[in-house]
């Protein structure tokens, strides 16, 4: 192992952004295989904020960020938020912790979170809020209060392609085989169907028997998966069919909620659905904090934590009030600042951008697809038959997303890979980005699209010692 420099500070960190020792730190102690690919591919950072929308890497190039996952809703440091995060400290607001008495931030929170929500689905005037501190954690309280509530059925519905996290119970609900074979057994029977597709839903629902279903999960729209939007009715279909019998539907909001989709609630508002069990997540801790939340009805609130078993779910963070005030400070800015009906308007021209780009150029980007600001390009295979680097499907499939992520960043934007969908990066930009940057940010794309033209030429384009190094990181590591 390469002799690292002496550990400094956080202070010392703080006033001296020297960067250059913290790769190597991270493969040290980190997921180190990850950090090697990505330092192969040159795309390893570390990064410093230029302002809310655009990073510096440590040569000094400064990109237009359309990276975080979605979870960073107005960019970092963006002044309204840090603003209020440096008075809220100064002004001598303790973290919250312990959490068995009442909190002002929390209880707002709750208020704000169910107020909003019953604007739209009125049915959940009395629910309640369960916080956590990760969207994993959210869907894991969402399965406990599911199979509290119909303690005589066993299983779960989910759909292909779902992503619901990583934790194990999470996972459960993830079916990719990749993530699953981590999993010794699974800890509840899970059905997983295909998404989008009614009849074959009914058909399953009556064939089981809706007594064995104890709730469906779904994603409004399929983030993870590359921006699968379902057929509208899918969503309507599947909560129609789920109140016919009792049974849980959860609306896994972690992604596509608080305006990311142009919606504050995508599967109520665009989908229709009056869902028992909402999650949120990654804007709720608008950027800088990690926060979940499991909004649940009271009835299915109450049969799990109700009277002495009000402890049976707990968490030491979650509710903490740094977190809730952020969480406050955010929806206030969502709200002010009109960034739900600026996500529809936005993402209705990066729409057409990004289509244009696959018209342009079909044998660069296969397909694009989007919903508000979630925008994903499935790029078309590395040609196996003429590739150097030939192997397993997968392999090819996740080099080539690796290469189109690449070419973006030389091209000066920070894209998301897709953790269920192969050869598919998505660009999920602040909902503050100002309208300039994000123009700018698709001819950038539009720039290196004509620049490389084929998937082939991509990798033609790629210098060969990187492709050599990423192949033999493949197939040997
Ligand atoms: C729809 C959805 N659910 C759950 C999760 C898991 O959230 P986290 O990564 O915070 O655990 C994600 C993360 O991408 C997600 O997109």
């Amino acid at each position: 192992m390469a002799k690292l420099p002496p550990p400094q500070t956080a202070e010392q960190i703080l006033s001296n952004p020297d960067t250059r020792d913290v790769v190597a730190k991270e493969i040290a102690h980190g997921n180190s295989d990850l950090i090697k690919a990505l330092k192969i591919a040159g795309i390893a950072g570390p990064y410093e904020v230029v302002d809310p929308w655009r990073l510096q890497d440590p040569e000094g190039v400064v990109r237009i960020n359309a990276g975080g996952y979605s979870a960073t809703p107005f960019g970092d440091n963006y002044p309204e938020l840090t603003e209020f995060l440096v008075r809220y400290l100064r002004e001598g607001n303790s973290m919250g912790l312990p959490q068995q008495s009442a909190s002002k931030w929390r209880a707002e929170l709750e208020y704000r979170l169910v107020s909003k929500l019953t604007s739209f689905a009125p049915s959940h005037a009395d629910s309640k809020v369960f916080f956590s501190n990760s969207g994993a954690e959210a869907i894991e309280s969402a399965i406990k209060f599911t199979l509290h509530f119909r303690p005589k059925a066993s299983c779960i519905i989910n759909f292909t392609r779902a992503y619901h996290g990583k934790t194990t119970g999470a996972l459960n609900l993830t079916p990719n085989p990749e993530y699953q074979q981590q999993l010794q057994r699974p800890s509840f029977d899970v059905i997983t169907l295909p998404f989008g597709d009614s009849e074959r839903f009914s058909r399953e629902v009556e064939r089981l028997g809706p007594g064995r279903i104890a709730g469906v999960i779904l994603e409004p729209v399929q983030g993870e998966a590359g921006v699968i939007v379902p057929p509208r009715e899918f969503l309507a279909h599947i909560d129609k069919t789920c109140k016919q019998h009792g049974i849980v539907t959860i609306a896994d909001e972690i992604q596509t909620g608080l305006g990311r989709s142009g919606y504050w609630f995508a599967s109520i508002e665009w989908g229709k659905m009056d869902p028992d069990i909402i999650t949120l997540a990654k804007p709720l801790g608008g950027g800088l904090t990690a926060t979940g939340a499991t909004i649940a009805r009271q009835k299915i609130f109450k049969k799990m934590l109700g009277g002495l078993h009000a402890k049976h779910q707990s968490n030491t963070f979650g509710g903490n009030s740094l977190a809730m005030a952020i969480g406050l400070k955010s929806l206030d800015i969502i709200e002010q600042e009109n960034l739900v009906e600026r996500a529809q308007r936005l993402g209705k021209i990066g729409a057409r951008r990004l289509e244009a780009l696959a018209t342009a150029w079909p044998g660069l980007i296969a397909e694009t697809r989007t919903m508000g600001m979630l925008f994903a390009a499935r790029f078309q295979p590395v040609t196996p038959t003429r590739n150097i680097v030939y192997g397993p499907k997968q392999i090819n499939s996740e080099f080539t997303g690796l290469l189109a992520l690449m070419m973006w960043h030389k091209a000066g934007v920070l894209g998301n890979f897709s953790l269920n969908a192969q050869r598919t990066i998505r660009l999920t930009p602040a909902l503050t980005m100002p309208e300039d940057l994000f123009l700018e940010m698709f001819d950038r794309l539009e720039q290196a699209a004509a620049e490389h033209r084929t998937a082939w030429r991509m990798f033609l384009r790629t210098p060969r010692k990187t492709v050599l190094k990423l192949a033999n990181f493949a197939l040997f590591s």
